[in-house]
This record gives structure tokens, C-alpha cells and sequence, in this order.
């Protein structure tokens, strides 16, 4: 047996040698092609992409524009597929990576809305460094490719749609921060050198996927200059600016009439002329077909491959460019310098990569293999990923934590309770391993298990009896209940807020039935409204767990038993069913309308009652905040030549290219005291308020800075933030132009409100007096 093993062993290993030996281009032990100078490393990379262009045909050329690129035979250049995921993990959604030995699994995080909630900018960008450890390996081992369609930094508009879950909330700022953090994870931040090569999408507005008859395919988002600057493009430029993204993908809808994947405003104008983009800019897949067979955006295809180039696309998720670009070049609609460009843009980041640099072990990330997959460390941090994003919505009593001395046997009950791959949800791959909240709770009690309903369509009550005798006998029980993908998911939005079929009744029967506390847990990526809970006395606790990954039932029972004390927030509203009486999924408008009766979206706009607000989430121990020292007034530099006469200025918003920004940034510290028993984490949140002056177009209310911190019972820890003035305290007019409102902001921080005073200065360089 043992020398089986091992011959077997060696057999593997020399499989995964065998694979990473092969270099993509540029074999080292082939003299007819080490030689060209696209080849050699020490040449500047744009050089080396000029020499690789310029030993092309046009026909091989175009072959490149897709992403089932075709190899070059004679210059020793592979076929690549462009097309992998990792949103949370190495995914196997795109045909460039395949789980096989061996490499069988990869560490499935939970879903991005569940990590967005620990509101822990380096969580974010220690589970990116994971990820990208386990798609080097798997290049390495012919298994995966290095460009990576993820993250999807959309921001969460409606709290229908069906791929809520893949986002990191509904404010801009954050969904900002996170995707320039797990960008920064996945890439790595060696210079211009890649570890794999990211992707923010989808740009932009897209946030629709198939409500009332309309569809991603067909959908043309009316998005007005103001929500555009303030809100839709905010997380992209971030994405581009402070993350370093190397590719950007354009999505299938329309934006005021126009494909995103054929607007050379946006793709050209924006995406590269303002934010400077290192990178190549992708399609959705398939959306060039799809603006010209769906949308009928041009009359023939050659049309609608030119378009897509000169509006700057470089790469088509695809076939249509490759089967096009050719007779657009000859029909004179494009010429081949526009065909030069896109690879250009392409062809660099593949070199960023390495993958012109021959063999791939010699490189730097070239030892990763198998053994850096589904390590004890990787699936450690998924397991805290998982603990960390947990939200406790209600703790009456306190019932929680349950103690395994007194809540020896507990009822576990619901059509999520025993689930595996519902907790990873969507754009995932193969885990490592599962624990499901069953065996995560079995753990700390004996348990006395009960479906209640077959699946979360829950469409009878024939197992309400099992469950309800369950909780009759148990000291403590636990309901999970919630969504899954066939409720929410890619091209399924939702229609009702409500869990669905009958899961409210087998929680409020279960509930006035349960000797000991009964404890909601609900696994969904959108927001429930579960009211209903909330007012019931008999439902004592209620636990988000969003989808929490291969560890979330493991995670679920830490918090419930009390090894773990939740700190989590809510990245979005939950708001009450009626919300949505009067909002079309269709209507992009961010602002409230009274005379329409359309009520506006997400915290900063929607005045409405909610069921939890964006931010909330308790804690096992209480947290105090005082404010230790903030400015009563900060002085905008502003450019002499336009304002002449700052006394006039007092009351208005200056035009943030107007004022001279730079660093010029606001100290705000704040002590956050435990004032309870226990060890905990907490979310500072600080939100502002614009002056009332600051002009009807400003939110009520916007998250300027956001910090998580660890305190010890009985203990103090002052954060510290720097408030960057001009891009965090400005709002956005009717026209899309940001304005700093000159006047008095109000800052709150949980209870704690401060009032900062803004005054234009002409001269001066951006003291602040404190
Ligand atoms: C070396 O590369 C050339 C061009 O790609 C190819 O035709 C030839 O077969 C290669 N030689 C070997 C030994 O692989
Ligand atoms: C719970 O799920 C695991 C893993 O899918 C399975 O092995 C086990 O039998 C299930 N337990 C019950 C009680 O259904
Ligand atoms: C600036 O404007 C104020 C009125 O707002 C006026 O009284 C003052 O004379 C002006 N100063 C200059 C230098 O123009
Ligand atoms: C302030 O400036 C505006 C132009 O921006 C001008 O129309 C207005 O008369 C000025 N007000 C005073 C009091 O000077
Ligand atoms: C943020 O996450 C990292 C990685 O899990 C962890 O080490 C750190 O303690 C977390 N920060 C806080 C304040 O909890």
C-alpha cells in the first residue's frame, strides 16, 4: 500500500509538473522562438507587446479579440480562455477553470454580502490574497486562468434583484472600499506586475436582472448626470483609482439609450480617459451579440463589432468580434490601428502576468501548487470571514448567547438547517468541506433535528407537526430559515420582500410551541422583511447570516453559543414589503419623488419606516462612543481666480474642481468603550449630514468613513480617521457636478453629534482649526 501510494503520489506530481512545465509562450527550450524580443523579459513591456503586434495578421489578430483566444502556432503562443471567476473563492463558472485532481476544491468564502458586513477593509483584502495563492496554484497546474471576472461591484440599488447577494451593499463608499481592497488582494501590489488580474464590473447601472417582463438584455436604464457621479460610478472609479484594477467589464443594458459596451463616453471617455485605467475593458458575455441581435442597436454585425472598438472595448466574452472585426476592417468601418489598440490593452496585461515570460515555476508566484489550496489557514479565514459578517438583529432578554450547561438539547428546525451549498451562494466553486448549521450546533448540544418545510418555497405545512413536537422538548430552539438561488440568483429577482411559501407560519408556530428560546436564523443575500418576527415576544433572537460559506454553520454556532460575539452590520436596508408598492425595479432614480409617490432608494435617500436600518447590528457587549477631538471648522483652499470674494461665498457649495483638494482631510477620534462583560468588535460608523443650505439635490445622510476595532471588556481603544474633505463631504448637483456646501455638516457617530463648520478660504493651504 505504501509504495503504491507514493508511485501514486509521484505519478501526481509529476501530472502537475508535467502542466505547469508548459509554458503559455516563449518555451525556453525552443531556439526558434526564446529568441524574439517579445520574449525577453528585460525589454520594457511596451515594447515587447509592439514587437508581438507587429509579427501578427490581421486574421490572428482578430482571434485574440475574444476570450476563447486562439494560439499562434508559429510564434509558440498557446490558445487562452480570459473567462475565470472568484468572487468569493476560485470559482468554476467560467470555462477557464476546472476542478479536477489535483486540485478538486477550493476555499468557498461566504458570499460578498455577508463579508461586507464585517465592514473590515482587511478582511477584505486578506481573503483576495487567499484567492489569488489558490488561481495561481491552479494556473500553475493547467487549472484555472489568471484573469478573474470578479469582483462584482454593482452597488445594491433594489432590494430585489436576484444578484444583491454578490455585492457589497447598497452604499457607494463602501462597495468602493471593497472592491479597491479585494482588488488589491487578488493582484497583489508588486508594481505593475500581477499576482492574477481582477476585474470590476459590471459598468455601469446594471442592476436589473428580470423584473415584470423586462430583462438585463433589453433593460434601458434612464440615469440621470446627478445619480450617475454620486452613486453608479463611485465604486468604479474607486475600483480603477485606488485598487489598480486591471480590467473592467461593461454590462449588457443600455444607459440612456446607448450600450454600455458601444458608449465611447463611457468606456473611452470615463473608464480610461478620466480614470486612467492599466487594463483592458471587457464585455459581458456575450453583450456585444446581445446589443445586436436583442437590442438591435446596429443594422448589421460589422456595425456592431466596430462600434464596440471604438467605443473602446478590447476584449468580447464571446464569439461575436471574432467573427465580425475582420470584414468591419475591410467594409472600412474600423481600421486595424483600432484592432492594434485593443490587443495592445490586452496583450500588456497578459504580460503584467507573465505569462510571456516562459516557464511558470521560475516565476514569482510559480512554487504555488496543491498543497497552497484548502489549507488549514485558508479555511481558517473562512471560517472568520464568516464570523466576522454575522449580524445580530434582535437579542431579547438577552436570550443570547445560549450556554451548552443549560441548552443541552436543541431543536434545529428549517429547510436551511442542514444546508451545504445554499451557504456559498452563487459564483462559487467546489469547498473545501462544509459545515452546515446541524453539525455546527452539534458541537455545543445534542440536537433534535426537523426540516419543517421540504425546501424554502416551503409550499405546505405537512411537517409543521415534527417540527413543533421538536421544539416542545428541546431547552433551546434554533429555526434557520431564509432564501436560497432558487429564490434569488442570477436572472431571478425577487417579487416579494416576505420569506416564502409558508416559512412565517412554521416560525411563529414553532415559536409559541418551544419550551426554551426560540432563535431566527435567516440565510439570504437580499434583505427579509420579517417584521412579523421581530414584533413576536416568542421569537426571542434573530441572526443574519447572509451566505456565509463552506464554515457558516460552524460560525452560526460560535456566535449562538457565545464563542464568538457578532459584530457585524447591515450593508443594506431592510425594508418593510410595502416599500415596494410603488417602486418599479425599472426606475433608476436614487431620489424620492413626493408628488410621485415614489419613495427613493437606500438609506441615504429613502425617508421611509424600515424593518432594520443600513449599519445596524448588536453586539453581546455595549459599546460607548465619545468623540476625542474633531474640527469645529476646516478651511476650503479655494482657487483665487474664479471666487474672488469669499464673504459671498459663505453660503454656497464650491465646485470641487474649484477648490484645491489635495490631501486636505478632517481628524476625527473617536474612544470607543466596552462598557459590558465581553471582549468584542465593533463598527464605527460616522455618517454626514450637508448643510440644509448644501442645496435640495444633497442626501439626507452619507457614510463618510467607516472602522472596525477590537475592545476588550471593561476597556477603551481610540480610532483614529482622516476625513478626506472634498471627496467625502461633497454632494453631487442636478448638472453631475460635486460641490463642497460651505456651512455647517453634522457628523453623527451613533449617538455622539458634532458639527463641522466649512468656510472657503482664498488664500491659505488647507489649515484646520480646531
Ligand atoms: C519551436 O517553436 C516553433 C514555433 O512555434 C514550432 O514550430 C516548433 O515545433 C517548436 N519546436 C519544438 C521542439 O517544440
Ligand atoms: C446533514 O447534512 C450532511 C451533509 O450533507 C449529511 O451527511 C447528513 O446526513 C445530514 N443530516 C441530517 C440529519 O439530515
Ligand atoms: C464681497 O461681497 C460683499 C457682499 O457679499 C461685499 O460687501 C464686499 O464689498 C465684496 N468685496 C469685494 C472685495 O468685492
Ligand atoms: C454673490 O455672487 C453672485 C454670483 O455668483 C451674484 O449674483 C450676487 O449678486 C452676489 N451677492 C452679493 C451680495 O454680492
Ligand atoms: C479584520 O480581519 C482580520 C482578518 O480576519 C483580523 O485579523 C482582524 O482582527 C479583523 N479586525 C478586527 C478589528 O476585528
Amino acid at each position: 500500500m505504501g509504495s503504491l501510494s507514493s508511485l501514486i503520489t509521484v505519478l501526481l506530481v509529476m501530472l502537475v509538473v508535467g502542466a505547469a512545465g508548459d509554458p503559455f509562450a516563449c518555451d525556453e527550450k525552443n531556439a526558434s522562438t526564446r529568441a524574439l524580443a517579445f520574449c525577453r523579459v528585460s525589454v520594457p513591456i511596451a515594447e515587447r507587446v509592439k514587437d508581438l503586434i507587429g509579427r501578427l495578421t490581421l486574421e490572428e489578430k482578430v482571434r485574440l479579440l475574444v476570450n476563447n483566444a486562439a494560439a499562434v502556432p508559429r510564434l509558440g503562443i498557446k490558445g487562452y480562455e480570459w473567462w475565470s471567476e472568484a468572487l468569493h473563492g476560485v470559482s468554476n463558472v467560467g470555462p477557464g477553470t476546472k476542478f479536477a485532481p489535483p486540485f478538486p476544491a477550493a476555499t468557498s468564502f461566504p458570499q460578498v454580502i455577508t463579508t461586507a458586513a464585517s465592514f473590515n477593509a482587511s478582511l477584505w483584502e486578506a481573503i483576495g490574497r487567499v484567492v489569488s495563492d489558490e488561481g495561481r496554484a491552479m494556473y500553475n497546474g493547467g487549472k484555472a486562468g489568471l484573469t478573474f471576472w470578479s469582483p462584482n461591484v454593482n452597488i445594491l440599488r433594489d432590494p430585489r434583484w436576484g444578484r444583491g447577494q454578490e455585492t457589497p451593499g447598497e452604499d457607494p463608499v463602501v462597495v468602493g472600499k471593497y472592491a479597491a481592497h479585494y482588488v488589491r488582494g487578488l493582484q497583489g501590489t508588486d508594481g505593475s506586475r500581477l499576482k492574477v488580474a481582477a476585474c470590476c464590473k459590471h459598468f455601469t447601472a446594471y442592476d436589473l436582472d428580470n423584473w415584470n417582463g423586462v430583462d438585463r438584455f433589453h433593460f434601458n436604464a434612464q440615469v440621470s448626470k446627478q445619480d450617475i457621479e454620486e452613486t453608479f460610478d463611485v465604486p468604479f472609479r474607486m475600483c480603477v483609482k485606488e485598487g489598480n484594477v486591471a480590467s473592467v467589464m461593461c454590462s449588457y443594458n443600455q444607459v440612456n439609450g446607448k450600450p454600455t459596451c458601444a458608449d465611447p463616453n463611457l468606456l473611452k471617455g470615463t473608464v480610461r480617459g478620466q480614470w486612467h485605467l492599466d487594463g483592458y475593458i471587457v464585455s459581458d458575455c456575450d453583450s456585444v451579440g446581445v446589443f445586436f441581435s436583442n437590442q438591435h442597436y446596429t443594422s448589421t454585425p460589422e456595425e456592431a463589432a466596430a462600434d464596440a472598438i471604438k467605443a473602446g472595448l478590447d476584449l468580447d466574452c464571446g464569439p461575436f468580434l471574432a467573427l465580425h472585426t475582420q470584414d468591419a476592417v475591410k467594409k472600412g468601418l474600423l481600421t486595424e490601428a483600432h484592432v492594434n489598440g485593443a490587443l495592445v490593452n490586452t496583450l500588456t496585461v497578459q504580460m503584467r502576468l507573465g505569462m510571456f515570460d516562459g516557464e511558470p515555476s521560475a516565476q514569482p508566484y510559480g512554487h504555488l501548487g496543491p498543497t497552497d489550496v484548502c489549507t488549514p489557514a485558508h479555511q481558517d479565514l473562512a471560517h472568520q470571514a464568516a464570523t466576522q459578517g454575522i449580524v445580530l438583529l434582535k437579542n431579547a432578554g438577552p436570550s443570547l448567547p445560549l450556554s451548552p450547561r443549560r441548552h443541552r438539547t436543541v431543536a434545529v428546525i428549517g429547510p436551511n438547517s442542514n444546508v451545504t451549498v445554499t451557504m456559498i451562494g452563487n459564483y462559487a466553486g467546489i469547498a473545501c468541506g462544509y459545515t452546515s448549521p446541524l453539525q455546527g450546533i452539534g458541537k455545543y448540544a445534542s440536537t433534535i433535528h426537523q426540516m419543517g418545510c421540504v425546501n424554502v418555497a416551503c409550499a405546505d405545512d405537512k411537517q409543521f407537526g415534527g417540527a413543533v413536537n421538536a421544539a416542545r422538548q428541546a431547552d433551546a430552539t434554533i429555526l434557520v430559515m431564509g432564501l436560497d438561488q432558487s429564490i434569488e440568483a442570477e436572472t431571478v429577482d425577487r417579487t416579494s420582500l416576505l420569506l416564502p411559501g409558508h416559512q412565517q407560519d412554521l416560525v411563529s408556530k414553532v415559536a409559541a410551541a418551544s419550551k426554551g428560546p426560540t432563535i431566527l436564523v435567516l440565510m439570504s443575500g437580499g434583505p427579509v422583511d420579517v417584521t412579523f418576527a421581530k414584533n413576536n415576544p416568542r421569537v426571542d433572537a434573530i441572526l443574519w447570516a447572509g451566505y456565509p460559506g463552506q464554515a457558516g454553520g460552524a460560525a452560526i454556532a460560535d456566535i449562538l453559543f457565545g464563542s464568538a460575539n457578532p459584530g457585524g452590520k447591515l450593508p443594506m436596508t431592510w425594508y418593510p414589503e410595502e416599500y415596494l408598492r410603488n417602486l418599479p425595479m425599472t426606475n433608476m432614480a436614487m431620489r424620492g419623488s413626493e408628488s410621485k409617490g415614489y419613495p427613493g432608494r437606500t438609506y441615504r435617500f429613502y425617508k421611509g419606516a424600515v424593518v432594520y436600518p443600513f449599519g445596524y447590528g448588536l453586539s453581546y457587549t455595549q459599546f460607548v462612543h465619545t468623540l476625542a477631538g474633531a474640527p469645529k471648522v476646516v478651511s476650503v483652499p479655494v482657487d483665487g481666480h474664479r471666487h474672488g470674494n469669499s464673504s459671498n461665498m459663505s453660503n454656497k457649495a464650491i465646485r470641487v474642481t474649484h477648490a484645491r483638494c489635495g490631501k486636505l482631510s478632517m481628524r476625527v477620534h473617536v474612544d470607543v468603550k466596552n462598557a459590558g462583560s465581553m471582549d468584542g468588535t465593533h463598527t464605527l460608523l460616522v455618517f454626514s449630514t450637508p448643510p440644509a443650505g448644501g442645496g435640495d439635490w444633497a442626501p439626507h445622510k452619507q457614510l463618510v468613513a467607516f472602522e472596525k476595532v477590537h475592545v476588550a471588556a471593561k476597556s477603551q481603544e481610540r480610532v483614529r480617521l482622516n476625513i478626506h474633505v472634498c471627496k467625502l463631504l461633497s454632494v453631487v448637483d442636478k448638472s453631475g457636478i460635486r460641490r463642497i456646501p460651505m456651512g455647517e455638516h453634522s457628523l453623527h457617530i451613533g449617538d455622539v453629534k458634532h458639527s463641522v463648520s466649512l468656510q472657503p478660504a482664498t488664500l491659505g493651504n488647507g489649515i484646520i482649526n480646531s
